[in-house]
């Protein structure tokens, strides 16, 4: 480990750039704006929800560059150091540009340059785009003015152009890849650990330290919350944290790894997890946000908690000390509290491999389709043997202090059939399992009706569809 503090070195556009001056918790839009003037990427929200700041970053992977649309407003500074930063001035009337002029795709302009950089690395991404690519790319960026349908014109029309969008310079980000952790200081520190050794170390040295993934919670306690994080550790470096392995004991993803790249792997689980991973934010979180940050927060409501526990997730904590497994729904204590102890960060989760004799579904219900958080999110997997239930698993977000089991409804219907009797039953019992709160996504009574009727919902997509009747109001049987 070097003892002497580094500049942040990365690419922006064309150019080397090296950063000694700024406090680590500078966002790359702050950056952009009032040290480089290049203003074409916009503030909105300063929270990762309108995506008026979107850019680019791309990261080596061996001879190539991996680019993703991230939301600038809410991620520090050095974490770009070794990546290429691409902002809206670097474009050079692109198809996606030309054809937002053709299809009137801008009206007051304010939006543009971050949904011009939304679709730019869609179509770099992926050529042939689907409808529901292009929306989903673009489920993050608000327009106030287009109604978005010339935006949609205008993105359907430059996918059928086969140009190449993003060119980077091997050559230039090679030279600026490090080695070693990487630590900065300018008014806080910034530590970039490479091996999980090194993070596990620097926790210990510094056991006050804010972890730091995608930062999709942890930048906003910056921008909103006007907090002030002396010493901060990077785990988007920690190579083995990024990994996902297939092993015998399932499906192991680390804990830096991202949603959108633990995407394929979890959604393969079934269809509705895949649909709750594409409700999951936009596609710019979703490209920072991590399972490990996702889990850490406690949130009561973080998406991937009802479903990664029915599906039996084990959470595997690191420390200088050595690791330890525990399920996943044992990780949440109570609100804000978790069983994490001091120098412990999340290493990986490992999720088993599914049995055909499980039948699986997760849902989410939030007021808005896209980019809104849950009001309760439910997910249920229930071994059978033949017509009978021989496990039980409901899991739910939103229903209480911290994603949950519900263990009277499971009871309730661990060895019985799977029939409207039973389902019945344990919709019931559901109320004596949860109370939940009101709060400004849901009344406590939504929320209870939304949860019996989630299971419901289940219980007639895993059945043949003539033997449901209705639907249940809760607390009435
Ligand atoms: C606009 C917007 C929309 C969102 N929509 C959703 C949504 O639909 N569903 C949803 O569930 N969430 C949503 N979120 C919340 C957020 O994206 C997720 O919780 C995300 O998974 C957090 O991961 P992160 O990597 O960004 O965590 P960070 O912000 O980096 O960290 C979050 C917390 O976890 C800790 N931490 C991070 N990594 C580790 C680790 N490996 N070990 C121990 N502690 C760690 C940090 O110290 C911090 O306390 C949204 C956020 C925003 C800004
Ligand atoms: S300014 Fe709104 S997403 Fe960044
Ligand atoms: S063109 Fe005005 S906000 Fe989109």
């Amino acid at each position: 480990m070097s003892a002497m503090p580094e500049t942040i070195k990365f690419i922006l556009n064309n150019e080397l750039r090296e950063v000694s001056h700024l406090p680590p918790t500078t966002t790359i839009l702050q950056y952009l704006r009032m040290q480089e003037r290049l203003t074409g990427t916009k503030e909105g929200c300063a929270e990762g929800d309108c995506g008026a700041c979107t850019v680019i970053v791309g990261e080596l992977a061996g001879d190539e560059v991996s680019y993703q649309a991230v939301n600038a407003c809410i991620v520090f500074l050095p974490t770009l150091d070794g990546r290429h930063l691409v902002t809206v001035e670097h474009l050079k009337m692109n198809p996606v540009q030309k054809e937002m002029v053709t299809c009137h795709g801008s009206q007051c302009g304010f939006c543009t340059p971050g949904f011009v950089m939304s679709l730019s690395a869609l179509m770099h991404n992926k050529s042939n785009a689907t409808d529901e690519d292009i929306q989903d790319a673009i489920a993050g960026n608000l327009c106030r003015c287009t109604g978005y349908r010339p935006i949609l014109d205008a993105a359907r029309a430059a996918n059928k152009s086969p140009e190449r969008y993003l060119v980077s310079d091997i050559k230039k980000l090679k030279a600026i890849q490090r080695t070693k952790m990487f630590r900065y200081e300018a008014e806080g520190k910034f530590f970039s650990p490479r091996t999980v050794e090194e993070l596990a170390d620097t926790l210990t040295q510094y056991p006050q330290a804010t972890l730091l993934a995608g930062g999709t919670d942890v930048g906003l306690w910056v921008t909103k919350q006007h907090r002030t994080l002396e010493t901060i550790i990077y785990t988007g470096n920690v190579a083995a944290l990024r990994q996902i392995n297939k092993t015998a004991a399932g499906l192991e993803i680390g804990g830096a790894v991202s949603y959108t790249d633990a995407f394929d792997s979890l959604a393969s689980y079934d269809e509705s997890l895949e649909e709750l991973l594409r409700r999951f934010a936009s596609t710019q979180i979703r490209n920072l946000g991590t399972i490990g940050g996702n889990i850490a927060n406690g949130s009561p409501i973080g998406d991937g908690m009802p479903p990664l526990i029915v599906l039996g997730a084990k959470i595997v904590l690191r420390s200088k000390a050595g690791a330890r497994t525990l399920p996943l729904e044992d990780y949440f204590i109570a609100y804000q509290k978790q069983d994490k102890k001091p120098g412990e960060f999340v290493e990986k989760i490992i999720v088993p491999p599914k049995s055909d004799h499980v039948l699986f579904k997760t849902y989410k219900i939030s007021k808005r389709f896209d980019q809104d958080i849950s009001a309760v999110c439910g997910a249920f997997a229930l071994t059978m043997k033949g017509n009978v239930i021989a496990d039980t698993r409901i899991a739910f977000g939103g229903m209480a202090a911290t994603p949950k089991r519900a263990a009277a409804a499971e009871k309730s219907l661990n060895g019985k059939a799977w029939n409207e009797a039973t389902v019945r039953q344990a919709m019931a019992a559901l109320g004596g399992d949860f109370k939940p709160l009101t709060d400004m996504r849901a009344s406590a009574a939504y929320r209870g009706n939304v949860a019996a009727n989630l299971l419901y919902r289940f219980y007639l997509e895993t059945t043949e569809p003539q033997t449901a009747t209705g639907v249940y109001s809760y607390g009435k049987g």
